[in-house]
Order: C-alpha cells, then sequence, then structure tokens
C-alpha cells in the first residue's frame, strides 16, 4: 500500500485544457516502460500534441473544446442479471480494449443485441474478467452488493494509440463535474474525440487517432 507520508496523485482538467497529473509516481508506456514525470505533468488531450502523450499547448492554438458533445452513448448501467451473478455495463465509457471478451468469450459477445450472457461461464471467471476491464464499465453485483473498486496502486497507463487508463483511486477534479463510473479505475480520452469527455468512449477506435504525430 501507498505510505502515509506520500501525497496521493491527482488529476484536475478544465474544460478546454490539459490534463493536469500531480504527484504521480507510476507513468508507465503500453509496454509497462516508465515514463518521466514531474510534480505537476501535464498531458495532452486534444490528441495534437506533437509531443504525445505530455501536453504542447497546441490545444490553445486548435481551438480544442473539450466538452461533452451530442450523439453519445447513454451515460447509465444497464444491468444483465444471472443466477449467481449481475453484470452491470456503461456503455458511455467503455473504451473498448477487449479484455471482456478475450478473457470470457461465452459471456461477452459483442455482435449481439444483448451482449452479456451472466450464466454462460463460472462466476469467479466472470469476476477476474470483470476486473481487468481498464474503463470502469464493468462492475458486477452479487447479493445485493455491488463491486465496481479493486486495489491497486495508484499509476496511469498511456494505452496504444488510446486512452490514458487510470488505476488505484486518483481523485479527478473536472470542473464540468464529471465523476468517473468507478472512483478506483477509469480511461481518460487523450484523442480529442470523445463525445463523452473527459472519458474515453472508444472513438480513437474510428476517428484514426494515433500516438505517432
Ligand atoms: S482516447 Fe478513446 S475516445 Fe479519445
Amino acid at each position: 500500500m501507498m505510505s502515509r507520508s506520500k501525497k496521493r496523485p491527482r488529476i484536475t482538467l478544465t474544460q478546454n485544457g490539459a490534463l493536469k497529473v500531480h504527484d504521480l509516481e507510476t507513468f508507465v508506456d503500453a509496454e509497462g516502460r516508465p515514463l518521466p514525470v514531474k510534480p505537476v505533468t501535464l498531458l495532452c488531450r486534444c490528441g495534437a500534441s506533437r509531443n504525445k502523450p505530455y501536453c504542447d499547448g497546441t490545444h490553445a492554438k486548435i481551438g480544442f473544446n473539450g466538452g461533452k458533445k451530442p450523439g453519445g452513448k447513454p451515460d447509465r448501467v444497464v444491468e444483465y442479471k444471472g443466477k449467481e451473478i449481475t453484470i452491470g455495463d456503461n456503455r458511455a465509457v467503455c473504451s473498448r480494449d477487449g479484455s471482456c471478451y478475450r478473457g470470457s468469450p461465452t459471456v461477452f459477445i459483442p455482435s449481439k443485441f444483448k451482449w452479456i450472457k451472466p450464466d454462460a461461464a463460472p462466476k469467479e471467471e466472470i469476476i477476474r474478467t470483470v476486473r481487468q476491464c481498464p474503463s470502469g464499465s464493468l462492475s458486477y453485483r452479487i447479493g445485493g452488493v455491488w463491486y465496481k473498486d479493486w486495489d491497486s496502486e495508484p499509476m496511469i497507463k498511456v494505452a496504444k494509440n488510446g486512452p490514458l487508463e487510470v488505476k488505484g483511486f486518483i481523485e479527478l477534479e473536472d470542473d464540468m463535474g464529471s465523476r468517473p463510473e468507478s472512483a478506483e479505475h477509469y480511461t481518460l480520452c487523450r484523442c480529442g474525440g470523445s463525445k463523452n469527455m473527459p472519458f474515453c468512449d472508444a472513438s480513437h477506435k474510428t476517428n484514426g487517432f494515433e500516438d505517432e504525430s
């Protein structure tokens, strides 16, 4: 666990500016290699920096608007009830990293209308898989208790051509008042195209966003 003497990292952002990450120690690339951080590290979320994942001020030149946009998916949890476990899913914050259908391909079937089958695999497998979801879009309920926050050390990972994957209860202070689905883990847009800013909504999959400028 984090020592009490250390400051807990936090993220602050304003609607049209960079992400400001305070007191972060663990910042890694998609392969887990450490990336440099400062006491306050500015990260790009407009998608246009030439120094990704860091901010180089381009958002001001291009008139970046980081507000929510019309046409996004409903920001609510849909419940898929099974005999032993209920799976919750919020499509508005899914980053489509694919860990669900790789982990439990009989349960998570993206091509189906009712795409989650909570009785199609043992409960233990489903729990393992849900806990791999980086965005917090997936959660589960057993009996009357919802589970959506896990136990992990604070860190941010830069997904390849995708969002920032935040873990470990890093507080998000957003002047639009957004709250992550899980306070413990969530994914933040860095392509500039999400309709549900500041969260990733998987728009990077279709708008051609790439890390290389
Ligand atoms: S990085 Fe996923 S929508 Fe922007």
